[in-house]
């Protein structure tokens, strides 16, 4: 008898419906899957027989085929379990095959019968609910599924609970929903950083424009501070927003106890991350740290630190908004839209410029330091800011600073500023502005290109310089409400350049 259901496979957080087929014949004993499964869904073999063994069934001796079709997409991940033993189950003449037809099912079996988590539950119930299919999921996971909305949701603790449902036995109940997060995780405050003005100002430009930025500094001056309080002055998230975010979190297996992503992701990966760490891919694809850090930020510390090859994968996605990774005979795309946040110290040892604590190979030594990053790298990062450090005496009298709230106010005014510009572009921040785009809306003012050609000529600005300061320029204009940039703005923006490194 030849039975069936479906499951699906990943290409990125797509979603590709899989459909699983088993036929029983005549034969000599055998149990084979074909489709381009990878070892764990070789391994589902032996799962399966041992959890079917547990609820009192043997596997009958005769020829088992299971097939993954389409037979062209690889397959991988241990969530095949579920529905290969319900399709067993079904062509053994235990259920009907057509009780569970018209459903996604995924989930990990134990070999005592019982029904563990996998990743993807979020996108792949979405799926379920778009083909118009039940869904069916283990049971811990069952309120992560219905942020779906679906309505035709099972989520049973193992297979003798779904048997019993298809049978009519013990209907499984609905999983419940779970409350959003009743404490918001709190963010940390802009209010905690004594004093650094400029920079804090410069990170208010770079949360109103999406603004990459890289601060330089020695160590304790604050970077990492100011860095991890980005997210508190960024727009809260859109729903479709969540969802997203969300899902990319679901694929890698990271979303905890049903919850949802609903607030912006901070990544602040080590310098020791291999590069599908960073970008994803590897042996078992999975998003790597830049699409954790979707819509959110990528805060990269010690950024000489990393290794080439990781910081020129950040190129594309960068440029894009999103990441491709090789697989073996494919390619798999993962949403990046980060903000990156980057620091480093201005030379190795960290103390150049600053009297007495200077090493004696300065400034030699910064020279070399810095010019580990690439100058395409650094053409992406439109704020290049130094901060200093305070003295200890300082930071003790100056009174307390500005809080997060207070700042996002003022991003969020210069957000709806912005609003209408976007409506018709297809880019949502000044910083994704470029070319044709960055000229229709830049609207600088004669004065302000004098500035910036002066500027221009003296610095040796490169092209690309050049939009930098346009598009930082356009931001703190946003920021004044000013449909022309003016030359004040231009001004500012000339001084989020780092000075140090020659001919930009
Ligand atoms: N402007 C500041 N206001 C308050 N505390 C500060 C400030 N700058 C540095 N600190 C203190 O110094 C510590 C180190 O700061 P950190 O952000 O880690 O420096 P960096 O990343 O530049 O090395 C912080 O944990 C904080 O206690
Ligand atoms: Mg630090």
């Amino acid at each position: 008898m030849l039975s069936a259901t479906h499951s699906v496979a990943f290409s990125g957080i797509d979603v590709i419906k899989v459909r699983i087929e088993i036929q029983i014949t005549k034969g000599l004993p055998s149990f084979s899957i074909v489709g381009l499964g990878d070892k764990a869904i070789a391994e589902s073999r032996e799962r399966v027989r041992s959890a079917l063994h547990a609820i009192g069934l043997s596997l009958p001796a005769n020829h088992i085929t299971v097939n993954l079709a389409p037979a062209d997409v690889v397959k991988e991940g241990t969530h095949y379990d579920l529905p290969i033993a319900l399709a067993l189950l079904g062509a053994m003449g235990v259920l009907e095959p057509e009780s569970f037809q018209n459903y996604i099912v995924m989930g990990e079996l134990g070999l005592d019968g019982s029904i563990r988590p996998v990743s993807g539950i979020l996108p792949a119930s979405v799926a379920a609910n778009q083909y118009e299919m039940g869904f069916i999921c283990p049971s811990i996971q069952g309120s992560e599924a219905l942020w779906s909305g679906n309505d035709t949701i099972l989520a049973p603790e193992n297979l003798l609970a779904l048997i019993n449902h298809f049978k009519g036995n013990q209907i499984l109940p609905a999983p419940e929903p779970v409350k959003p997060e009743s404490v918001q995780q709190t963010l940390l405050n802009m209010c905690d950083i004594k004093g650094q003005e400029s920079a804090k100002r410069a990170l208010e430009i770079a949360a109103v424009g999406g603004h990459n930025m890289l601060m330089v500094g020695p160590p304790g001056s604050g970077k990492s501070m100011l860095a991890a309080r980005l997210p508190s002055i960024m727009p809260p998230l859109r729903a479709e927003e969540i969802l997203e975010i969300s899902k990319i979190h679901s694929v890698a297996g990271m979303l905890k106890d049903g919850q949802l992503v609903t607030q912006r992701p901070f990544r602040a990966p080590h310098y020791n991350a291999s590069t599908p760490a960073m970008v994803g891919g590897g042996l078992k694809a999975k998003p790597g740290e830049i699409s954790l850090a979707h819509r959110g930020v990528l805060f990269l510390d010690e950024l000489p630190e990393f290794s080439r090859q990781t910081l020129e994968a950040l190129r594309q996605p960068l440029e894009t908004g999103e990441v491709s990774v090789a697989r073996a005979n494919s390619h798999i795309t993962y949403p990046a839209r980060f903000q990156l946040i980057a620091a480093m110290n201005p030379c190795r040892c960290g103390y150049l410029g600053v009297a007495g604590q200077e090493c004696s190979r300065a400034p030699k030594c910064a020279e070399e330091y810095q010019s580990r990053i690439s100058g395409p790298l650094l053409d992406r990062i439109d704020i290049q800011i130094e901060v200093p450090l305070i003295s200890p005496w300082k930071l003790g009298q100056i009174e307390a600073s500005e809080n997060s709230e207070t700042i996002l106010k003022r991003v969020l005014r210069a957000r709806s500023f912005q609003k209408d510009r976007f409506s018709n572009i297809p880019i949502h921040t000044n910083a994704e502005a470029d070319g044709v785009i960055l000229e229709q809306i830049a609207q600088l003012s004669q004065e302000a290109r004098d500035v910036l050609i002066h500027a221009a000529d003296l610095l040796h600005l490169s092209g690309r310089g050049f939009h930098r300061m346009i598009r930082v320029a356009r931001t703190i204009a946003d920021m004044e409400c000013s449909e022309q940039i003016l030359p004040h703005h231009m001004d500012e923006a000339l001084s989020y350049r780092k000075t140090y490194r020659k001919g930009e």
